[in-house]
């Protein structure tokens, strides 16, 4: 049998998880990084944000699984060597998750909600207001990758008009397509920005100043997929100056967001703790079983990063 070695101190749930993991793998044996007696015997780790300085000492890991849909965790680990094969999470739950994460935000845009809940705040009846019909609205999804695709088919069954940028051209039914320099048409088309982009150097800061002066001026944008995606210092200038643009804001550059960070109090701001993809359990440790069995029986498994994409 193969030693596991599982770690993750920020999910929900963690007491399901393992009892997940070990109902699937159940001839296994699980340990944690305070076990390292039998790091020799580790040829699998199921983990999220593990310190560093560990994987260095797994002589005999062959695997490496991602509890989320992000690698980025185990890409930025110094001593991460890139022979080592990772899978990371590809789950229709975690799909549904974030396109109704998504579909609720871009409603509570739509329909004006921060606006009644800041009147609220100050106990003030603010009146009518027109809400924006989903077919007026141009939803702009950055980065269609997997979990982007399910939030462009959600919004599709609803009416809404999708676009999205994506890094290579491709065809996608009912979604147009942006590639290359035609960031900027995409980022002018938009009424709504959805970032879902994995953190790389090639995503780093990519929304800033200029980005933002693109997107039209009452607009919205709502990042789900990485922190590093946004100059944190131009959003924060650009939602003072602009009172009636919104961010929703689940990722970070730096997480837990500090309670210093200005952005909890501008009334244009909605923050949430990164939980627009929680990765679904049962279905997860499912996957990484039937790709375990497969490593089992054909002594190599094909990695879900490309190391020349950094994601
Ligand atoms: C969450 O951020 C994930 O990568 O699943």
């Amino acid at each position: 049998s193969m030693t596991i070695l599982f770690h993750n101190t920020t999910f929900d749930k963690i007491d399901v998880w393992k009892k997940t993991i070990k109902k699937y793998f159940k001839n296994e044996k699980i340990i944690s990084i305070k076990d390292y007696k039998n790091f020799h015997d580790v040829n699998c780790a199921i983990i999220w944000n593990l310190p560093d300085n560990i994987l260095s000492r797994l002589k005999n890991l062959q695997v490496i699984f991602s509890m989320g849909a992000g690698v980025d965790h185990i890409l930025k680990l110094k001593n991460y060597n890139k022979k080592i094969p990772i899978i990371r999470i590809k789950d229709e739950e975690m799909g549904e998750r974030i396109a109704n994460y998504s579909l609720a935000q871009i409603l509570n845009y739509q329909l004006n909600f921060k606006i009644f809940q800041n009147s609220q705040i100050k106990q003030y009846w603010s009146g009518e207001r027109t809400p924006i019909d989903n077919k007026n609205l141009t939803v702009g999804i950055l980065g269609l990758g997997f979990l982007g695709n399910h939030i462009a088919k959600l919004l599709n069954k609803l009416n809404y008009n999708v676009i999205a940028y994506k890094k290579n051209r491709a065809k996608v039914k009912n979604v147009k397509i942006y590639t290359g320099k035609n960031i900027i048409s995409f980022i002018k088309s938009s009424d709504v920005i959805i970032s879902i982009l994995p953190s790389t150097s090639q995503t780093n800061n990519i929304i800033d100043k200029k980005f933002l002066k693109n997107m039209k001026k009452n607009s919205c944008l709502i990042n789900i997929g990485r922190g590093n995606a946004i100059e944190e210092k131009d959003l924060l200038n650009h939602l003072k100056k602009n009172k009636n643009f919104y961010a929703y804001l689940d990722v970070f550059k730096d997480e837990p967001l500090k309670s210093s960070s200005q952005f909890w109090k501008l009334p244009n701001v909605t923050i949430t703790p990164h939980v627009a993809g929680v990765t679904a359990i049962e279905p997860s440790v499912k996957y990484m079983y039937s790709k375990y069995k497969k490593l089992r029986k054909n002594k190599n498994i094909k990695s879900d990063v490309n190391p020349s994409d950094g994601y």
